[in-house]
């Protein structure tokens, strides 16, 4: 025991203390503590030798040394982790716990405690779906077939039900739509059957197909003698950047072949130029498919250099200013602000017992603001990814919608006027590849297919016709929209149907106001009445700038029917189980059964 200023302490505790704090705060680089042991019995052993100084006694003054730093770490850490998304705490432990398992047939029916009747009626249901649908779309489920045995991407996102239904399900329906042509909002399979397109081509569909193939052509038109010459600068690629620094308020832009790849370089460029490794995202943002910005869902190597924080909380502001030395960038996907922190409302995650809120989410643009302060303040690069966003919401997408100026802003989509395309505006010295002053430090960002003639001739022809129209089409489009949601919602309420319309500008989701383990099958009936959606079902629809007010309302009758066939069908009739504590309890045995398998 040693006495320091008249304080009795314990050198070893104070070591032992200090020793589990580095440890703590050090949990994700266990390596950099042994740098710090190794200092502290160098120094210890000189101090020994030539001070005539304790083991016991340089202990505590090192200790107290480190104890100086670890506090403000341990805050900042204790702090990280009170901002941080509760999922991208747990993901890693959920996924290896989560069982997959599958309800078999006898269940199916009733797995909601439904009567006999109840279940007959579900069951012949299926059944008459299941027999239409063989002569209706037999090319198409013949060439899915064939598809899903060299596909495993077709197979991936064949799956659109709650997981343990998909068996049963795809015994009797499969949804695949093999295309034959598009006409405005229509598609034709090959099949000869016409339905109505809310999928919006994944947001790249912004202005209607007929528009794309005129911009392919004008592209085309132009492209065509230019051949496969690449690394070419024309007075096309001119234009496009002088377009594009006018739309993002940005100097610089660098092109590349898809939104991921947009994302890859604008978060490589802000760590380079800024020398700083971390970067923030908000949870539930999607910001495409690369791991090393993929924080939860989807990835099995989580990266330890993003910081997945929770979305409009102010403790993720306190975070960004109390580890703004670590933090290169922050991403925001905007389109956070309508289905905020959560993965769109799928059929794949309606369990039954999830009423996501879906809407426009009140004080975004405040926050964005705020948000906007606290990167300036702080020296941190604000990176809008408007992949999604730009040109959807407004001619300059989030940015323009929110009155708010991004350090760096990505784009994808529309952008190639219908072709595959990613592109970065930033200011000279976030986009810089060579150090000024070293030589071999560059920042390697830079792709074969860059600035390709025949993708930079069709984004001209985008550009051009945004140039063009402004935002009057806009306008318009979101004023449809808004009578359309209205009184959809207005006659699917009097009809007693447990559905509810939200948009967001030409976003928009279907909700469920009541619980039932069946909520997926409508996008199944959708698809009989001659709707097409995407993979995600009914969590995520567009429309597109060429929808006339006849459009809407023919996709109203549509939606209707759909309805009134999933209430025919049983599939709406009221639980007769808790079932919440149903799918508590299949969760429970499919975890058990893996435990001993
Ligand atoms: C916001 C956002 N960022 C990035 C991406 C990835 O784009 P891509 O699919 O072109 O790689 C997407 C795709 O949906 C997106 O929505």
């Amino acid at each position: 025991m040693t006495d320091y200023f008249g304080m009795e302490s314990r050198s070893n505790h104070i070591l032992t203390a200090c020793t589990v704090a580095t440890v703590m705060v050090h949990l994700d680089r266990l390596e950099s503590v042994l740098p710090i042991a190794g200092v502290w019995f160098v120094t210890s052993t000189v101090a020994e030798k030539f001070l005539g100084m304790s083991h016991g006694d340089s202990a505590a003054i090192f200790g107290g040394l480190l104890a100086m730093k670890l506090v403000p770490m341990l805050v900042k850490r204790v702090v990280t982790i009170a901002a941080t998304f509760p999922l991208a705490l747990i993901f890693k432990y959920v996924s290896q716990i989560l069982p997959k398992y599958t309800i078999d047939e006898s269940n199916f029916y009733i797995c909601d405690g439904a009567t006999t009747e109840i279940a007959n009626k579900r069951k012949q249901a299926l059944l008459e779906l299941s027999e239409r649908w063989a002569k209706k779309y037999k090319k198409c489920i013949d060439f899915s077939g064939e598809l899903k045995k060299m596909m495993s991407d077709v197979r991936f996102i064949s799956g659109r039900c709650f997981f343990a239904f998909n068996d049963v399900v795809g015994s009797y329906l499969d949804p695949s739509m093999a295309l034959e042509k598009t006409d405005r909002m229509n598609v034709t399979d090959i099949d000869g059957n016409v339905a109505m397109d809310i999928s919006g081509s994944y947001g790249v569909n912004v202005c209607g197909y007929e528009k794309y193939k005129d911009f392919i052509e004008e592209g085309w038109q132009t492209a065509k003698s230019k051949g496969l010459f690449l690394g070419s600068l024309d007075s096309i690629v001119l234009d496009n950047i002088s377009r594009l620094r006018k739309i993002s308020g940005q100097d610089e832009v660098s092109f590349h072949m898809s939104g991921t790849e947009a994302v890859m370089a604008a978060v490589r460029c802000a760590r380079w130029n800024t020398k700083k490794r971390m970067v923030v995202t908000f949870g539930g943002a999607y910001h495409g498919w690369w791991d090393g910005m993929q924080p939860v869902v989807g990835n099995d190597r989580i990266p330890n250099d993003v910081l997945c924080l929770k979305d409009m909380k102010q403790l993720s502001l306190t975070v960004l200013a109390l580890r703004a030395s670590e933090i290169a960038a922050v991403l925001i996907n905007p389109l956070q602000c309508f289905h905020l922190n959560q993965a769109p409302p799928s059929d794949i995650v309606l369990s039954g017992t999830t009423f996501p809120a879906v809407g426009e989410t009140p004080g975004y643009k405040e926050w964005l603001h705020q948000l906007r302060k606290v990167c300036t303040e702080n020296g941190i690069v604000l990176i809008f990814d408007e992949v999604y966003t730009g040109f959807r919401l407004h001619p300059r997408g989030a940015q323009g919608v929110y009155d708010v100026q991004a350090d760096i802003i990505t784009y994808g989509k529309t952008l190639g006027g219908g072709l595959p395309v990613g592109v970065v505006c930033g200011p000279k010295n976030l986009l810089a590849r060579g150090d000024p002053k070293k030589a071999s430090r560059v920042n390697y960002v830079i792709g074969t297919f860059a600035g390709h003639p025949f993708v930079m001739s069709c984004m001209n022809a985008f550009l051009k016709w945004l140039d063009k129209e402004g935002t009057k089409p806009y306008d318009a489009m979101h004023s449809n929209i808004e009578n359309f949601i209205k009184s959809t919602n207005s006659k699917m309420k009097k009809s007693g149907y447990p559905v509810e319309l939200a948009s967001w500008y030409s976003v928009w989701s279907m909700k469920y106001t009541r619980a039932s383990r069946f909520h997926w099958m409508f996008q199944y009936y959708l698809r009989d009445a001659g709707v097409n959606l995407s993979w995600v079902g009914t969590g995520r629809l567009l429309f597109s700038l060429d929808w006339q007010k006849a459009d809407y309302d023919e996709l109203q009758g549509r939606i209707l029917t759909a309805c009134e066939s999933m209430s025919q069908g049983g599939w709406w009739e009221e639980p007769k189980a808790n079932i919440k504590q149903k799918i508590g309890v299949e969760m429970g045995c499919g975890v058990f059964k893996n435990l001993i398998s």
